[in-house]
């Protein structure tokens, strides 16, 4: 009797790296092999893997081998690669979009691929959402350091950032208590301010400003005299990278065509630099930037990714379809992408963390 073929499915990730995003393929490479008897297949640079020869690839226990530390991802990403919405460039060189999810499609039944595993924030979640509503086996695994997905408590890749963000705060402290001065951090997260507010309340921020609360400059100043006035010469203050003052657009350094976002930043210096135009302190900004993505995974980040990969395969062997694994009062679950994609998970500015950090005097400047 001839063999009967071995199950095979796909992974892919897609969007910014993220710390953990190789414990989640090992996971899932692992799980596949070594439990269900599957073949598993990578789609490198998210589905690029289905546009472009050579770059849909098996994944063995050798691939994954010694990778559970690792920052980045071995699978490659993009966020300018949405088979619905693939940019290209024209003869003129104009950036022109193309649908090529039809191929992508083709190609996943032409490979008889039993499912997808997406790993990724709301952006390749949607595009995944969109695959399972064309018909196609998907299951989804969050992704984003930023933690602004509904459905789950916490993304894998948060934790890894939140440590770097208030590890920066620590050492900022003692350069700005040196000199005198105020230091400006400004953080990433985009339209949330978690990476701001948990890494400043960890790392004693006297200010942070977030996109969730406006911000008044007097009411920041104030808060910087009322320190020097209390002999404190120094202030830390930590923004978010989508904060912005009250009444005014959130600031983007660039807003490329094929990027549905645009690239916040530049915040910090609006803030660093009316500060010292109003008050006449000296004052430095430093923007961290994607230091914030890369890096080892912290433990908390290993250990969730690990069961969000070993989760995501036992949903695909139920074959539950359009769902997503997802951490739920610390027990691993599941959600349907659609609900974790409906908006974003933003900062309550009543809720407790907020009331935390204004208890012990952090000024939001509003
Ligand atoms: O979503 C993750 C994130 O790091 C955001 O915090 C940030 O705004 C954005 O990605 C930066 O994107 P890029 O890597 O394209 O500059």
């Amino acid at each position: 009797m001839p063999e009967k073929p071995r199950k095979r499915i796909v992974v892919l990730n897609g969007g910014g790296d993220c710390p953990g995003l190789n414990a989640v393929i090992r996971a899932i490479v692992k799980t596949g092999i070594l439990h269900y008897g599957w073949d598993v297949w990578g789609s490198e640079n998210t589905f690029d893997g289905f546009l472009k020869p050579g770059k849909l690839i098996p994944l063995t226990l050798d691939s994954v081998r010694g990778i559970l530390p690792r920052g980045g991802t071995i699978l490659g990403t993009t966020n300018r690669g949405d088979p619905f919405r693939y940019p290209e460039k024209d003869e003129k060189g104009h950036v022109v979009f193309r649908d090529y999810s039809a191929q992508v499609i083709e190609r996943f039944r032409e490979l008889q691929f039993e499912a997808m595993l997406v790993i990724g924030g709301d952006g390749t979640l949607t595009i995944g959402q969109a695959f399972f509503e064309a018909g196609l086996p998907v299951i989804g695994v969050p992704k984003t350091i930023d933690n602004d997905l509904e459905a789950t408590e916490v993304s894998f890749g948060f934790d890894t950032a939140l440590h770097t963000a208030t590890d920066a705060i620590d050492k900022i402290h003692t350069t700005a208590e040196s000199h005198d001065r105020v230091m400006v951090i400004e953080v990433m997260g985009r339209n949330a301010g978690w990476i701001a507010l948990q890494a400043g309340i960890s790392g004693g921020a006297d200010v942070i400003l977030i996109p969730e609360i406006p911000f008044n400059f007097e009411r920041v100043c104030e808060k910087v005299q009322e320190r020097a006035r209390a002999g404190r010469a120094f202030s830390v203050i930590v923004v978010a990278e989508g904060a912005a003052p009250i009444g005014s657009k959130k600031i983007y350094r660039e807003r490329a065509a094929g990027d549905p976002y645009g690239k916040l930043g530049g915040v910090g210096f609006l803030v660093g630099n009316t500060i010292q135009k109003r008050l006449d302190v000296e004052t430095r900004v430093l923007v961290l930037g994607h230091l914030q993505r890369g890096g080892t995974p912290s433990p908390f980040d290993r250990l969730l990714g690990t069961r969000f990969g070993v989760s995501a395969v036992e949903l695909a062997s139920e074959g539950r379809w359009g769902q997503m694994v997802s951490l739920r009062c610390g027990r691993i679950d599941s959600a349907p992408i659609r609900e974790a994609i409906a908006h974003q998970r933003l900062v309550d500015p009543t809720g407790e963390h907020v009331r935390v950090a204004r208890a012990i005097g952090i000024s939001f400047g509003d």
